[in-house]
């Protein structure tokens, strides 16, 4: 008897040494310590002991039991140290690595040159309006000495939404709309889109972008209008930049003057960019018409004025070699991506 309490102790020992979770802990229990381990049997069994091996059979047994508990107990203990050192191991959270980088959203390229150009401007002490893109004809062209039948009103394709209501063709359209609603001096400049029923092609698009500028003061002249569109040239492309002005016509303007600067490109030499001619058009100009002051209730008698029209996508695609305005409005992640 006292041989096989001695193996079994063996035995047990040997095998919850081998133990590695809860589980297999309760199941050894359960076979050795529980209702009908093998330690109750083995009590059970000692009625069939002499009565005089009874008393030392029981403590044996009861010994055995008690080192088995703490066995179990002190395993258990291990167990759970071990498994929570695994965890944590496996848990780590390495604070000192590199984040996961979001992307950055960033300014669509036309924003970069018409934040440069607002800049410029208001630091000559111009202010930024905004003139509504649905247009009656009235502001879009009446006001601004083009009647219904003018051929000009040929030069811009117009997209009509209903009878005199239009997607206006030019910035021009805030021109009206402000001498209307303030005093001279005025110095204003209008940023917006415009529309008008062209085919899509690498130079065309039937939305696009132009600044209108526009001053009205005593004494102003055609000198003023100069200075300031050289000063913003200068700005834009550079001080050796050269700025040229030619003759033009538009109806709101008189005299009419379009603008060129030595192409960017190739620095006036000739190239594809500008069509082997040295030169870039960037925008027209002209003093205002004093029709289109007197319309607005401004006396042209006393004062005078310049108005021009910046063609926002030219100047865009020039500054950055773009070949094709499309890709300005094709949000294409790829190519935004590297403004
Ligand atoms: N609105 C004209 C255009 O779209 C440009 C312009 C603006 C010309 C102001 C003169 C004065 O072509």
């Amino acid at each position: 008897m006292k041989e096989k309490l001695e193996a079994l102790r063996e035995k047990a020992l040997g095998e919850l040494a081998t133990l590695e979770t809860p589980k297999e802990l309760e199941e050894f229990r359960v076979r050795l310590l529980g209702k009908k381990g093998e330690i109750t049997e083995l009590l059970r069994g000692m009625g069939a002991l002499p009565a005089e091996e009874r008393p030392k059979m029981g403590q044996l047994i009861n010994q055995l039991r008690s080192e088995l508990e703490t066995a179990l107990s002190e395993r258990e203990q291990n167990i759970t140290a071990l498994l929570k050192e695994k965890r944590l191991k496996e848990e780590t959270l390495d604070v000192t690595l590199p984040g996961t980088k979001t992307k950055e959203g960033g300014l669509h390229p036309l924003n970069i040159v018409l934040n440069d150009l607002i800049d410029i401007f208001q630091s000559m002490g111009f202010d930024v309006v905004d003139g509504p893109e649905v247009e009656t004809e009235h502001y879009c062209f009446e006001a601004l000495n083009v009647p219904k039948d003018h051929p000009a009103r040929d030069m811009q394709d117009t997209f009509y939404l209903a009878e005199n209501l239009l997607l206006r063709t030019q910035t021009s359209a805030a021109q009206a709309r402000t001498m209307e609603q303030r005093k001279p001096p005025i110095r204003i400049i209008c940023p917006g889109r415009v529309f008008r029923a062209d085919e899509v092609d690498a130079t065309h698009s039937p939305v696009f972008h132009q600044v209108e500028g526009l001053v009205v003061d005593k004494g102003i002249t055609l000198c003023d209008l100069k200075g300031v569109l050289e000063q913003f040239a200068h700005e834009i492309y550079g001080p050796e930049t050269e700025v040229k002005f030619r003759p033009s016509f538009f109806p709101f303007t008189e005299p009419s003057v379009e603008v060129d600067v030595t192409c960017s490109e190739c620095g006036g030499k000739g190239c594809r960019v500008c069509k082997g001619t040295g030169w870039i058009e960037i925008l027209g100009a002209g003093m205002v018409h004093p029709r289109v002051l007197a319309g607005c209730g401004i006396d042209p008698e006393e004062y005078t004025g310049f108005a021009f029209g910046i063609g926002l996508d030219r100047l865009t695609t020039t500054r950055y070699k773009i070949s094709d305005i499309r890709l300005l409005f094709e949000n294409d992640q790829r190519f935004l991506e590297q403004f």
